[in-house]
């Protein structure tokens, strides 16, 4: 029960301090496209688990980054990707794609400032990403680690990562789905951004390539266990706790894993990725005590 607790206060530690530097890089102008930043701000600023930008700074801190580098070099990162995750979700929720009107307990982006907002936001977050992980300095060997880390960024948050997941995700609504079908669309739409996430922390701390090849794997057990939970908490979870809709899945008739394999087997399913994510990470030289409390927490979030 102790441990618990004390995994909880870093957890929200971790949560206030990330967040606290994610909204540093948020644009607050009040110019004359004011209402598209005030729809970016909300939507970054409106909650959330945190759990990409976390996943980076541990990956970084397992693989001894020193902490003098974390404003400079990672903070931007950490940012960055959180800016690609909520511009995700503020298309997800469109009416072109999952229609949801409500997100984090609260009305979703378009929901609260129109569709034509909605997109431009979504749009504006996406390139606040890439100019804010271009904040990153450094001597010259972070440099040739930037370049690296930002094309894992590029790759996994584009057509080959997210991008392309919830395209076969929308292209497949309403048909059945063989499991390799839906493994693809996970592993795009849900893992691509965690791999990014553990990868860009790795690179940015110096792991070597198979390093961060390890690290990608375990990422993509954990998208996958962390998809299929999200699936679960669709069918049985409560709206209250959820902040957003239950049953928006079969509402869009999406095949999920729960709709193909049943609860339980999509209960075992998740604890199996887990499992494996952590032994993975338990390979590494690293500390990964921390990163495998995370994981297990995630996996058996209600929210
Ligand atoms: C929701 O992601 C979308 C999925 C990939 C399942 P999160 O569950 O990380 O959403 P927030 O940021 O905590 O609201
Ligand atoms: C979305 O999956 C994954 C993204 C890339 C945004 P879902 O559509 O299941 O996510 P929620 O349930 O709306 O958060
Ligand atoms: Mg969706
Ligand atoms: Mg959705
Ligand atoms: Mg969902």
């Amino acid at each position: 029960m102790k441990e618990k607790e004390e995994f909880s206060k870093q957890l929200a530690d971790r949560q206030k301090q990330v967040e606290q530097l994610i909204c540093g890089y948020l644009p607050r102008e009040k110019t004359a496209q004011k209402t598209l930043l005030e729809a970016m701000c909300y939507s970054v600023e409106n909650g959330g688990k945190r759990i990409r930008p976390i996943l980076l700074l541990e990956s970084y801190r397992m693989f001894g980054g020193s902490e003098d580098r974390l404003s400079a070099l990672v903070a931007p990162f950490c940012a960055a990707i959180e800016m690609i995750h909520s511009y995700s979700l503020v298309h997800d929720d469109l009416p072109a794609m999952d229609n949801d009107r409500y997100r984090r307990g609260k009305l979703t982006t378009h929901a609260a400032y129109g569709e034509a907002m909605g997109i431009l936001a979504g749009d504006g977050l996406l390139n606040a990403a890439y100019e804010t992980a271009l904040l990153a300095s450094g001597d010259e060997k972070d440099n040739t680690r930037i370049l690296k880390a930002l094309r894992i960024l590029a790759r996994k948050a584009g057509a080959y990562g997210m991008v392309g997941g919830q395209t076969v995700d929308v292209e497949l609504t309403g048909k059945p789905l063989t499991a390799e079908q839906l493994s693809f669309i996970y592993r795009l739409k849900t893992s691509a951004l965690l791999e990014a996430s553990f990868m860009v922390g790795a690179i940015l701390a110096g792991a070597d390539d198979a390093e961060v090849l390890a690290m990608e794997q375990a990422a993509t057990d954990v998208g996958l266990a962390f998809q299929i939970q999200d699936d679960i908490l669709d069918e049985t979870g409560n709206e209250q706790t959820l902040g957003k809709p239950v049953h928006s899945d079969a509402k869009n008739q999406k095949t999920t894993y729960v709709a193909l394999f049943g609860l339980t087997q999509a209960q075992e399913k998740v604890s199996e990725l887990s499992n494996r994510a952590k032994q993975t990470l338990q390979k590494q030289k690293g500390d990964s005590a921390f990163l495998s409390e995370l994981i297990d927490w995630l996996v058996n979030r209600e929210y």
